[in-house]
């Protein structure tokens, strides 16, 4: 069961939902975790978990939009935990409008954080990757990113994007023994579905084969796969997590 065991992850946007749920699954397999998010403290409670099972864990701030913030914290986090084998590009906002109205600011946020976040993440940490001739890179991209939602052009364009980027970099880097992944999560409980009106969620369960909403663990599990010896020999592809959404 310790199939992750000697290996450092990092993990974008721990704090909460589906990267906090990401980093308890890749621990309990044996890995050490970095936790990154907007603030070190909202890693707190991601951290103390991940220590209750008997890993090491670190928290660290950065905004991953932000190119500087990136590269501190990306130095920061080799320092500390010497090397890097697994990197999760997790962190992700909404600002959801129709197109109409979308002003440019939410266009701009949403791809700075969900796109450049994923590229300036993944470039921060090539170098090492490169040296070692391993690593693993997995992408959180969206079942939007394959088959668009009304009042998510912004998200839809930046998780299409997402998956853009991970097969790009897949090619490039395969030859060095870096595999690049993405998963497309269909709708997980989690804060960021939360604001859904029981309408608009009733309305959404018919559109989902498995008829339920999922889990963070279920988008974590295939993180792990991903991560771990079963994942060896697949790159540039993208999972989905979604209910049968997308099929
Ligand atoms: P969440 O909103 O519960 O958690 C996101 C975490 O990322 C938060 O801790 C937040 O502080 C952090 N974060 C946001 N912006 C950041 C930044 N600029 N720098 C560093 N950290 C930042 O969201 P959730 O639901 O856990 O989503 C995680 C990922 O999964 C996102 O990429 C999201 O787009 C994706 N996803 C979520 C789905 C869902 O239904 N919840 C479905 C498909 C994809």
């Amino acid at each position: 069961m310790n199939e992750l065991a000697q290996q450092v992850a990092v993990v974008t946007g721990a704090g909460r939902g589906i990267g906090q749920a990401i980093a308890l699954q890749l621990a309990a397999a044996g890995a050490d975790i970095a936790g990154v998010d907007l603030q070190p403290e909202s890693c707190a409670e991601t951290v103390a978990k991940v220590q209750a099972l008997g890993r090491r864990a670190w928290a660290f701030g950065a905004n991953v939009a932000d190119a500087a913030s990136v590269t501190a914290a990306a130095e920061q986090i080799l320092a500390a935990a010497g090397k890097v084998d697994i990197l999760v590009n997790n962190a992700g906002i909404t600002r959801d409008g129709l197109l109409m109205r979308m002003s440019e600011a939410d266009w701009d946020a949403v791809l700075d954080v969900n796109l450049k976040g994923t590229f300036l993440f993944t470039k921060a940490f090539t170098r090492s990757f490169l040296k070692q001739q391993s690593g693993r890179i997995i992408n959180i991209a969206s079942v939007i990113g394959l088959i668009g939602n009304a009042g998510q052009c912004n998200y839809g364009a930046s998780k299409a994007g997402v998956i853009g980027f991970t097969k790009s970099a897949a090619r490039e880097l395969a030859s060095r023994g870096i595999t690049v992944n993405a998963i497309a999560p269909g709708f997980i409980e989690t804060a960021m579905t939360a604001k859904i009106s029981p309408e608009a969620r009733a309305a959404l369960l018919k559109q989902i084969p498995l008829g339920s909403l999922g889990q963070p663990a279920d988008v974590a599990g295939a993180v792990l796969f991903l991560a771990g010896p079963a994942g060896r020999y697949l790159t540039g592809q993208v999972l989905s997590v979604d209910g049968g959404m997308a099929m």
